[in-house]
């Protein structure tokens, strides 16, 4: 998928498209000078001999060539996409990002480039105007924007890579997260597919399509979280005749890539694995950061691994098959998101699910940025990643206590909400975060308080088990404000689930 950069002249497409092209690791192509080898003069040259009418043929052209290449980000020239046959090739092979500025901006931009632009030769100011004007509506039409007046050049290719859902990931190891429509990847050798059975009957003879390759199906569900699983992939790996050469993609929720990717971890001392998830939570949460793992009878993940996959591809469409209690049970990890870093994606939440289902790719986009610059800054845990923990000490202990009666998220959610109040409670946190909390995961359909059957002393005890327990306290990530958590150490559990 071709990334291409486009808007007006001097909103700054070439270098941030050599900035995106770095982080992603992909190659950089300036189209303009594509069609100036090409036609062994300037642009303005080519106009002044041949008229503007060349300059897009030549466009056309050069957009075909770099089509067929490699994958690359793309800068467009300011007016490459105004004719329709253009506009559809690139739409049709990548996502284009419009780069939107303010004229003054643009002005200061321009009147410090010593490039000659064909159509703002002269009184620059007034040109630009009638430039701008002229194009307002075609560059509006253009639906992923993102401003370029303020912030670094880091910070906004970062913005561009959370809208086109397309990331390289620098964490432990090195990997692409590519949001879209799944797709062929060439070259896996006897690659093989974990499913569950739930999973299987919706999209496994697509991804069997797409990458030729075996299956390996269990039952679903956390209940089958656990070390007789994991030893059944490892004979079917055995079975199949995989070596450590070998590719295992994990079809399915954070069941299934916990599973596989722990299987992969220690089969044959560590083969790769590609994540293709399929439910809201795992798109957003389990599939990114490379935690793999299972549960013991005395706890959830208990005995784990850090692996992380080879690429991630994040297909919001397979979430339509999802039911309606896994989608919202995803929403709280949504939620937990917007807590953490971005009170935008947190308002997003608040809209309800009705709002969420129409936005979908939108919202899986937003809180997928979230946990990227999260592990990206801490792969291994060593400090802000644990912030990522918010709602899960108590929610691991309250889905552990009601036997997987509650899914993960609605454990989340009723955490994240019992972790907030104990914040207000003990002066962390305001009273009316606690509420916008509480009304965001209302809206969503999920549940904020603890079930009043549920022995506390039972909780209590899981909480200690917890593998995020030290020898005097426990440590929780707390949220003081949205988009704000602080790592606190709490000795006092029983105040925390009052
Ligand atoms: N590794 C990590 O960093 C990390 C982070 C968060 C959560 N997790 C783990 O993830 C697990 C929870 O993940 P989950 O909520 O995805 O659960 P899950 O894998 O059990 O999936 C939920 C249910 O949805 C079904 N399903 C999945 N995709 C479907 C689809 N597209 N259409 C129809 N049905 C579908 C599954 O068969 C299952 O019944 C927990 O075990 C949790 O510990 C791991």
């Amino acid at each position: 998928m071709h990334l291409f950069l486009y808007g007006p002249s001097g909103s700054g497409k070439s270098t941030l498209g050599r900035q995106l092209a770095h982080d992603l690791k992909l190659p950089f192509v300036d189209l303009d000078q594509v069609i100036e080898i090409d036609a062994g003069m300037s642009i303005s040259e080519v106009v002044e001999a041949e008229g503007m009418a060349k300059v897009r043929d030549l466009e056309t052209e050069a957009m075909k060539q770099t089509i067929n290449g490699k994958e690359s980000v793309v800068a467009l020239g300011g007016g490459a996409l105004l004719r329709d046959e253009n506009r559809k090739l690139v739409e049709q092979n990548g996502r284009v990002i419009l780069l939107k500025a303010e004229p003054s901006t643009l002005l200061n931009r321009l009147g410090k480039d010593p490039n000659k632009r064909p159509l703002l030769a002269g009184d620059l100011e007034s040109k630009l105007k009638a430039y701008l004007e002229g194009r307002a509506g075609h560059y509006a039409s253009f639906p992923l924007q993102v401003f370029v007046d303020n912030g670094g050049i880091e910070q906004i290719s970062k913005h561009v890579q959370a809208l086109a859902g397309r990331h390289h990931l620098s964490a432990m190891g090195e990997y692409d997260v590519i949001v879209g429509r799944a797709f062929r990847v060439t070259n896996l050798q006897n690659p093989i597919i974990v499913t569950d059975e739930n999973v299987a009957k919706f999209h496994l003879e697509k991804i069997q399509g797409l990458f030729n390759a075996k299956s390996i199906i269990i039952s679903p569900g956390e209940e089958y979280k656990n070390l007789e699983t994991v030893s059944r992939l490892w004979r079917a790996f055995l079975e199949n005749g995989l070596d450590r050469k070998s590719t295992v993609i994990a079809l399915g929720g954070g069941v299934i890539g916990d599973l596989t990717g722990f299987a992969a971890s220690t089969y044959m001392r560590g083969i790769d694995w590609i994540g293709i998830p399929t439910t809201l939570l795992s798109m957003v949460d389990a599939s990114l950061g490379g935690k793999t793992g299972f549960d013991l009878p005395e706890g959830k993940n208990l005995v784990g691994s850090f692996h992380p996959p080879k690429l991630v591809i994040a297909d919001p469409g397979f979430l339509l098959t999802l039911p309606e209690r896994e989608l919202r049970s995803g929403m709280a990890e949504v939620v937990k998101h917007g807590i953490i870093s971005d009170p935008d994606l947190f308002a997003m939440c608040q809209r309800g699910m009705d709002w969420v289902k129409d936005n979908l790719e939108d919202v899986v986009k937003r809180a997928m940025a979230v946990k990227i610059q999260v592990i990206e800054e801490d792969p291994f845990e060593k400090g802000i990643r644990a912030k990522l923990n918010l709602g899960h000490t108590v929610g691991h202990a309250i889905e552990l206590v009601s036997k997987f009666e509650l899914r993960h998220g609605e454990a989340i959610a009723i955490g994240t909400a019992t972790e907030a109040r104990y914040a207000a409670r003990v002066g962390l946190a305001s009273q009316s975060m606690v509420e916008a909390i509480k009304s965001a995961f209302l809206e969503l359909g999920l549940p904020i308080h603890i079930p009043a059957e549920m022995p506390r002393d039972e909780i209590l005890r899981v909480m200690r088990v917890d593998k995020k327990k030290n020898a005097q306290a426990i440590r929780f990530a707390l949220p003081v404000e949205i988009g704000n958590v602080e790592l606190v150490e709490v000795t006092d559990l029983e105040e925390v689930i009052q």
